[in-house]
């Protein structure tokens, strides 16, 4: 039900759920807690990579490449060069020679492979690709000076066709580090389904997709007098970004400063530096200047994206809807220069229980840029085809999608024998469905109807890890009662501010505008780069862990204030509260903490903290995080327009920190999965090899009139396995499973099974 665009369940939901008044106040872990940092960031006080400036700042405007191989044989630069205030036009002839940018280049984050490193050397390896670099004392100068250089090209043939190019695929031998290859075959998975009387098969394909995040890729490097870079970058990690400029450059630790405070959005294309940070510092160097160095949108769409992939999908059932063989196989693109690899088929292993399983995974090796983590990578493909697949089964059987879901219910991981550290997926399909009104539905498709539209119900279940990495957090409690607590993450979007400061916060019972959670700075205590949905389960775990600390040292000082009313206190009587120390057991017996620094005579209390996961008793256990997505779409039958009128994404993610960013965090998962199901791809022109939709007009991403009802249920886990906070991540699951369930809705309104996406309207005509 809805009044005036307002979800009324959602509204109900929202006041159930207590959150603390414009964010501040007590707050603990769970509350519905607006963002500390959002009114900076609408008031415009939050400043992003480009918005740094500095005395003397010069702007870099990139020339892009026009050809997708080959090599450059000449450039000319004069007429750009004789624009008033155009210092440099800066290509791989002139760029300064520098022995680690030409031996080593490595980011953390890089595939197997040898990255690309821009104005290297003549070679051409992508459309789009950067060929020079054109400085300038204004940024009007540098644009249309940048438009004068003209490069000529000595053109090779290129390959950009993933289905032109199928049978060179090969199994990745550039490995990932830390990518884990599909697991060995289980059983007779080909025999099974050969000798099958229930059984489906479905060739599945999934476009490239590019990140679009609001904020462009942009690098402001400012350099001191003594020669030290202090560099505001979009990043998902400043100390990613710092490692690299040391190493590339060859610059000591202590001569680079990054800095990411505020991040519009990412959604991956932020895991590793884009060019434009290299660029602007070889600038730097040569020209001993500050320089920034914004891309353009349809720069943007130079540097990486989601692989195309293509997939094919077998299941078998016993008529009573009992998976017997799991057949799943995919092949992905990825650059000649690295291999970028995915989890694509993994997913299919571990969701159902099932006997005979057999997963591939390939790759065809193409001339475009590196693919790049994308929004729950691998998993928005993989876990897309097969459960796409799973609903053609489930009509192959007569049965309900549901049913068919709880009848292979898998109790313990499938792929490896383990049990789950937690899993309430049953759960969320109870609560989804019921949520949903899943058992009015029925079975044939093409049966309901409104005016003329068609409207069909599908639904889909998502499953993402739950990792955790290491960091470091400090804290410093100050006299006055504030805190800070530091460590060197980031903020994508996410709502990391505010995750952090309600867990310190609900730590040592101080009201949240008492504290205050710095990051965005490479000198900070050691985080890793926000990625996989791992930086609460992380940097929350290391936040958590110094404020405990903190809690010890503030107990040991209140027990020896003079006459202390804690003095036969123990500690785990105690409970922080109110921005005191209590004693659970006795009402009113409490110490301020203020009161017991001014006792003491302390200014300010600090502790550090390392955080290492506990590798061994995870490796016990799968580690996850799932969802059940229930969706309702009205086709246009003479159009073949949808609209995707109602979502109800049920999730179990651990403990949920913040239930308003979280929550926000899946709603964007959805929008994001409408936008894979229904309107993005970018179109490659095979004759010129390039990306040809590339902006925001021509790559359609869902805006507000494709967005109706998302209800977003929450089925509380508390898993202390993946994280002391219990918490495991929200960020990428929201997507995974969306775009199937919006998939195997259009199938139920229609009778017709797309089996790619985007599902644009001439595939439904
Ligand atoms: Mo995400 S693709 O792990 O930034």
């Amino acid at each position: 039900m809805t009044i005036q665009g307002a979800n009324v369940t959602e509204l109900i939901e929202a006041l159930r759920t207590p959150s603390a008044d414009e964010g501040t106040g007590a707050v603990t872990i769970g509350m519905a807690v607006s963002r500390v940092d959002g009114r900076d960031k609408v008031t415009g006080q939050a400043r992003y990579a480009a918005e740094y400036t500095a005395e003397g700042l010069l702007y870099g405007v990139v020339v892009s490449g026009t050809i997708p191989r080959g090599r450059i044989t000449a450039i000319r630069a004069d007429a750009a060069l004789a624009v008033g205030g155009v210092l440099e036009v800066i290509t791989h002839l002139n760029r300064p020679r520098i022995r680690s940018f030409d031996i080593f280049y490595k980011d953390m984050t890089a595939p197997g492979g040898s990255p690309f490193r821009p104005l290297y050397d003549d070679k051409i390896a992508y459309s789009g690709q950067p060929v020079a670099l054109v400085v300038a004392d204004t940024f009007e100068a540098a644009r249309y000076a940048a438009r004068l250089v003209e490069v000529d090209y000595e053109v090779e043939p290129h390959a950009t066709s993933l289905a032109e190019n199928r049978e060179r695929s090969y199994t990745p031998s550039r490995m990932k580090a830390g990518f884990t290859p599909p697991p060995k075959p289980k059983g007779h998975a080909d025999e099974v389904w050969e000798k099958a009387t229930v059984k489906i098969e479905g060739e599945y394909y999934s476009g490239v997709e590019h990140h679009n995040p609001m904020e462009m890729f942009a690098s402001t490097v400012i350099r001191d007098a003594d020669g030290h870079l202090t560099i505001y970058d979009k990043t998902q990690s400043s100390q990613n970004s710092r490692w690299y400029v040391s190493h590339v450059f060859g610059l000591g630790k202590d001569k680079v400063t990054v800095r990411n405070p505020y991040v519009g959005g990412a959604f991956g294309s932020g895991l590793r530096p884009q060019y434009q940070l290299p660029l602007a510092v070889l600038a730097a160097l040569k020209l001993e200047r500050s320089v920034r160095v914004v891309l353009t949108r349809q720069q943007m769409f130079t540097f990486g994206h989601r692989p195309e992939t293509l997939q094919r999908v077998r299941l078998a059932a016993e008529a009573d809807g009992t998976l017997t063989s799991i057949i799943h196989e995919a092949v992905a693109e990825t650059s000649r220069m690295e291999d970028y690899v995915e989890v694509v088929v993994n997913w299919s292993g571990e969701l159902y229980a099932c006997e005979h399983v057999r997963l591939g995974y390939h790759l065809v090796d193409l001339d475009h840029a590196s693919p790049m983590d994308m929004r729950a990578p691998g998993a928005a493909h993989g876990v897309y085809a097969l459960e796409v697949a799973m609903d053609e089964l489930s009509y192959a059987l007569k049965m309900d999608p549901l049913a068919l879901r709880l009848k292979n219910y898998a109790d313990i991981d499938p792929s490896r024998g383990l049990p789950y550290s937690t899993k309430e997926l049953r759960a969320c399909y109870q609560q989804g469905a019921e949520r949903f009104g899943w058992d009015k539905r029925p079975l044939e498709p093409g049966t309901m109807r409104e005016g003329r539209e068609l409207i069909g119900w599908g639904m889909a279940t998502g499953m993402w890890d739950a990792m955790q990495m290491f960091a470091r957090a400090s804290a410093v409690l100050h006299a006055d009662g504030s805190l800070v607590v530091s460590s060197a993450a980031t903020d994508i979007g996410t709502g990391t501010y505010t995750a952090m400061s309600i867990i310190a916060a609900d730590a040592l019972g101080l009201p949240l505008e008492q504290v205050r959670f710095q990051l965005g700075d490479s000198t900070l205590p050691v985080a890793p780069i926000e990625g996989g949905s791992s930086h609460v389960a992380t940097v929350g775990s290391a936040v958590q862990g110094v404020c405990e600390k903190l809690q010890r040292k503030l107990f040991k000082l209140a027990k020896k204030l003079p006459s202390s009313p804690l003095a036969k206190a123990r500690f785990d009587d105690i409970e922080f509260s109110g921005g005191a120390l209590r004693v659970s057991s006795q009402p009113g017996v409490a110490v301020a903490i203020t009161e017991i620094l001014a006792g003491s005579g302390e200014q300010r209390l600090e502790e550090k903290y390392l955080m290492l996961p506990n590798m061994l008793k995870q490796m016990k256990y799968q580690r996850s995080t799932h969802s059940a997505v229930f969706c309702e779409v009205r086709v246009d039958p003479e159009f073949g327009t949808v609209r995707v009128t109602r979502v109800v994404s049920a999730i179990a993610a651990g403990r949920i920190i913040n239930a308003k960013t979280a929550r926000s965090q899946i709603i964007g998962g959805v929008v994001w999965g409408i936008g894979q199901a229904l309107h993005e791809e970018t179109l490659c022109d095979h004759r010129l090899g390039r990306f040809m939709n590339h902006s925001l007009g021509e790559y359609h991403v869902s805006v507000n009139a494709d967005i109706h009802n998302i209800d977003v249920i929450f089925v509380q886990e508390d898993d202390r396995i993946v994280s002391r906070i219990g918490a495991k991540g929200v960020g990428e699951i929201g997507l995974v499973g969306v775009a199937a369930a919006v998939s195997n809705a259009i199938y139920h309104a229609t009778g017709k099974r797309v089996r790619s996406t985007p599902i644009t309207p001439d595939k439904l005509m």
